[in-house]
């Protein structure tokens, strides 16, 4: 049985969590490896990060196309040559139609800061704080067509503050999210890894 999930993870911007996962996938026990890490918007910092860590780095640009499904079917061309097992949504700030995701079945995750079902979306921070939240956090879960609706794996919480901002609030948060996108991963990779040998 292979001992490793092939990941490419798809980033937007500077790309944290992306390094959290570099990082974790530097000590040989991580079950998985960064095979290709893919930016939907040019010269984010987060490229620089894969490219540091010796990954290929590649930006498939949305504003390139005039559809989801033409910017969609390039993104499934730059990945094929990849063999990824996995696709990690790090901060990738496009939706993805059912047009791409039906290719990879129960094999997409993504974190979003927010303790989903609760603030889907954008602003989460801002909301939690508007709505009187005594508690935050974030989620990684599989991606399926209704945005950041596919089924949980992991959650953390944080408190909310008296004097929280959202930016105060987002950085606590995103501690948590470093910590929690590398054991989400390995938490599922076992039964990822079983059913792919099962299928060859
Ligand atoms: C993270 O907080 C991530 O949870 C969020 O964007 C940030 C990306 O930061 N993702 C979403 O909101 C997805 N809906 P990063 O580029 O430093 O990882």
């Amino acid at each position: 049985m292979k001992d490793k999930l092939a990941i490419a993870v798809l980033i937007s911007g500077r790309g944290s969590n992306l390094q959290a996962l570099i990082d974790a996938a530097n000590h040989n026990d991580f079950p998985a490896r960064i095979s290709v890490v893919i930016s939907n918007v040019p010269e984010v910092f987060g490229l620089e990060r894969a490219r540091k860590a010796g990954i290929p780095a590649l930006v498939v640009n949305h504003k390139d196309f005039s559809t989801r499904a033409a910017f969609e079917d390039a993104l499934m061309l730059a990945l094929r040559p990849y063999s990824v097992d996995l696709i990690c949504l790090a901060g990738f700030m496009r939706i993805l139609t059912p047009h791409f995701i039906q290719h990879w079945p129960q094999r997409i995750v993504n974190i979003h800061p927010s303790l989903l079902p609760l603030y889907k979306g954008t602003d989460t921070h801002a909301r939690a704080l508007a709505d009187g939240q005594r508690e935050a956090g974030c989620t990684v879960h599989y991606v399926v067509p209704e945005v950041d609706s596919g089924a949980l794996i992991v959650q953390a919480r944080v408190p909310i503050l008296p004097d929280d901002t959202p930016q105060t609030l987002a950085d606590r948060v995103l501690a948590q999210e470093h910590i929690l996108y590398p054991q989400a991963i390995a938490q599922i990779a076992p039964g990822l890894l079983k059913a792919l040998e099962v299928r060859r």
